[in-house]
């Protein structure tokens, strides 16, 4: 038997919801996995480079993988281990770019697996899984159910999240450099503790991105994508961002930029009509500083991960 699933990008963060906030983006990482007919023949897995990424070159393909590992953990706790599979990992989300390409493969690689058992894993126990590996949920929790969500963990692990509105017409412009940034590295220069202010800062700028997407309130928006907790350690190791991101501060037509999780990749939201000026900038901020990048115009996919085989 053989299970394929297909799997969003996210960017996550969307400035003051560090950790929690994320959405699903229409580029699709493809994850098959399957038992494999000759006995002792273990675990194989295969990528297929859809992106010409050259980081795939470095994806482990033994234990170290991490569909493999979220596989095993999911194997382990129905109290088996995996022995005979295929796994094959078809790579379209460019990797290390803060658009979730990790996440993605997780639950893919999870959710096939979880096909072929049976289905002894419900969606809290996939979820588990997938932030055991991966280690948070705004990446995990859009790549399983699509569309934009806010998730939180409960003290006693369990994990609860909710879909929200986003505006048809708020376009999502990914903009990613042709850099790598590690999440762990990420991650490793932000401080261990934050300011109280600070952290009041994000919880009511927060408060007022989720009252800006439900009332569709632009405005509104402009003045919640702001983050005190992780964008002003990690401006000083994406080059350009705060460039980029001063330079559309007075422009009407663009809402807000923000990193895209960890980054290096920038997020911008704006309307239909800077879409093309937004790409033009990017570019051209980046290429002043020699680094080339593409930028992608999006609107939110509403699917998660899916069955395609
Ligand atoms: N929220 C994470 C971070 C990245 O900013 O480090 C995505 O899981």
């Amino acid at each position: 038997m053989k299970v394929k699933v297909k799997v969003p990008a996210t960017t996550a963060n969307f400035g003051p919801g560090f950790d929690c906030l994320g959405m699903a983006l229409p580029i699709y990482n493809e994850i098959t996995v399957e038992e494999t007919i000759m006995p002792g023949s273990g675990i194989n897995i295969q990528i297929v480079n859809k992106h010409d990424d050259d980081g795939v070159l470095f994806i482990p393909t033994d234990e170290n993988n991490i569909v493999y590992k979220s596989i095993e953990l999911l194997y382990n706790s129905i109290g088996m281990s995996p022995s005979e599979l295929k796994i094959t990992i078809e790579t379209n989300i460019p990797l290390t770019r803060g658009l979730g390409s990790s996440a993605s493969v997780i639950i893919g690689g999870v959710m096939a697996a979880n096909k072929l058992l049976g289905n002894p894993a419900d969606e809290a126990a996939i979820l588990s899984i997938a932030r055991e590996v991966e280690g948070h949920l705004d990446n995990i929790v859009p790549a399983y159910a699509g569309g934009f969500c806010l998730s939180a963990n409960d003290d006693d692990g369990s994990i609860f999240y909710q879909k929200l509105n986003w505006p048809k017409d708020w376009k999502i412009n990914i903009c990613v450099p042709d850099f790598e940034l590690a999440t762990n590295i990420s991650r490793s220069i932000l401080p261990e503790c934050v300011k109280l202010k600070d952290a009041a800062f994000n919880l009511s700028h927060l408060g007022l991105l989720l009252k800006a997407c439900e009332n569709e309130d632009s405005e509104l928006l402009k003045k919640a994508l702001k983050d005190k907790i992780h964008e002003p350690y990690r401006e000083k190791i994406v080059a350009g961002f705060s460039t980029i991101r001063d330079k559309f501060k007075n422009n009407n037509d663009v809402y807000g930029t923000v990193l895209s999780g960890a980054g290096p990749s920038v997020t911008v939201i704006s309307n239909k009509d800077a879409v093309s000026e937004v790409s033009e900038s990017v570019k051209q901020i980046w290429s002043e500083l020699n680094i080339k990048s593409q930028v992608f115009t999006f609107d939110v996919e509403q699917n998660g991960a899916v069955f395609v085989e």
